[in-house]
């Protein structure tokens, strides 16, 4: 299997810029889409794989206004959801580790791959029993190192940093797959892939750019 390379395409996009991707976007992209999009970009091309950035804590359906559950997003066409990213967690009070634990149980549990994100915090996942609930699912959780000072910033963590942080996760979890996200770009982006304990990436901001995003698919598939 090739790189894992994900767009988060955070709260941003329009009709119009989605059904330019749906044309042209590289198949090995997974994109991670504001959940407005989703159903309309499975209708046009149910072979695009989507993700989305966040879901409910409740399961199924019930009187949760403004909610979207696991089980709603599995229905629409979704196959990845991103949980606890570190925008999520500065905003919202749903995302404490209990609720992020509640939410990977809920996407595993509708037959979907969790997109766990950490911080420079990750130490606190590798507690009990947070470990325990983990470990049972690891072939449907990618934990994804995404350090603060990298998000959005354009200074990429060191690549000593990246490959440490994500082979102590890798340990701790039994080879669990691992992605890099902060800054990532089609110039820095080999570099980072080429890490033995990078098994993909999460992009923001250069996700929005069809022939950058692009760009990135095709030097992964250079380093197979
Ligand atoms: P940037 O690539 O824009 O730094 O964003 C990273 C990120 O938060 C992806 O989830």
């Amino acid at each position: 299997m090739g790189k894992l390379i994900v767009g988060n395409w955070k709260m941003n996009g329009s009709i119009k810029l989605v059904d330019e991707f749906i044309l042209k976007i590289n198949k090995q992209a997974i994109l991670a889409l504001p959940s407005i999009f989703i159903s309309y970009v499975h209708f046009k091309n149910p072979e695009l794989r989507i993700a989305a950035q966040d879901c409910s804590i409740f399961d199924g359906f019930g009187a949760h206004t403004g909610e979207i559950s696991a089980q709603m997003l599995a229905d629409a066409g979704c196959k990845y959801v991103i949980i606890g990213h570190s925008e999520r967690r500065k905003t919202s009070n749903s995302d404490a580790i209990s609720n992020i634990l509640k939410k990977l149980q809920n996407v595993v549990n509708c037959g979907m791959t969790a997109i766990l994100c950490v911080d420079e915090r990750y130490a606190e996942l590798i507690d009990e029993p947070t470990s325990d609930i983990l470990k049972n699912h690891l072939d449907k959780v990618v934990i994804a190192y995404e350090p603060i000072s990298a998000i959005g910033t354009g200074k990429v963590s060191s690549l000593k940093d990246i490959s440490n942080v994500l082979a102590d996760i890798k340990n701790s979890y039994f080879g669990v797959k691992t992605l890099y996200g902060g800054s990532v770009n089609a110039n820095n982006v080999k570099d980072i892939l080429s890490i033995a304990s990078v098994d993909g990436v999460l992009i923001g901001g250069a996700s929005l750019k069809l022939e950058e995003l692009n760009k990135i698919c095709q030097i992964s598939m250079c380093l197979l």
